[in-house]
């Protein structure tokens, strides 16, 4: 694999928007992507998108507000290749990233686990939607 990370361009909803699409967890429309395209960047194989994440930085913070591997791309390390590669575009002044996961989303727990990021609270009923029900746990890693 070629494995590249970059900024977001228009050319990339299409993707972004099919990826999500088998999603049994709520999935973002084309509205909230465009709202945030500042923020997301996408992991590419030459001309496949295996993922994307959205990270939002407010110096010293940075949040994660959405993560995704293409499905038949998962538990095969890309998750963990693509947090590593943002991590490295963070500018020096953000020191803490920050995100929320679902209780029961067991793959991305063991993956910010993986990472360093630790538990720092919990949300009872946090998501609440038709396609999810859980609380939420809040992670922190340091950089
Ligand atoms: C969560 C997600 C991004 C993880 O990406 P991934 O590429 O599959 O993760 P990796 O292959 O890098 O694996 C990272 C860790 O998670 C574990 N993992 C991955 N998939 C798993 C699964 N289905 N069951 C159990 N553990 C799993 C891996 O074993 C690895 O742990 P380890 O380092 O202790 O061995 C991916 O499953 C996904 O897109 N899920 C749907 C969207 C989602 O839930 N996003 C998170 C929102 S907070």
């Amino acid at each position: 694999m070629a494995l590249l990370l970059k900024k977001f361009n228009y050319s990339d909803l299409k993707s972004i928007l099919d990826i999500q699409k088998n999603e049994t967890r709520p999935y973002w429309s084309e509205r909230q992507i465009l709202d945030v395209c500042d923020d997301i960047y996408v992991l590419k194989d030459k001309t496949i998108t295996l993922g994307f994440i959205v990270i939002k930085k407010i110096s010293p913070d940075a949040e994660i507000h959405n993560l995704i591997i293409k499905d038949n791309y998962r538990n095969q390390g890309l998750g963990k290749v693509l947090i590593r590669l943002i991590l490295g575009t963070l500018e020096e002044s953000i020191t803490r990233i920050y995100l929320e996961v679902a209780a029961n989303n067991e793959p991305a727990l063991r993956l910010y686990r993986a990472l360093g990021f630790t538990e720092i609270g919990r949300r009872q009923g946090y998501y609440s939607g038709d396609k999810l029900q859980s609380d939420a746990i809040t992670m922190r890693l340091d950089v």
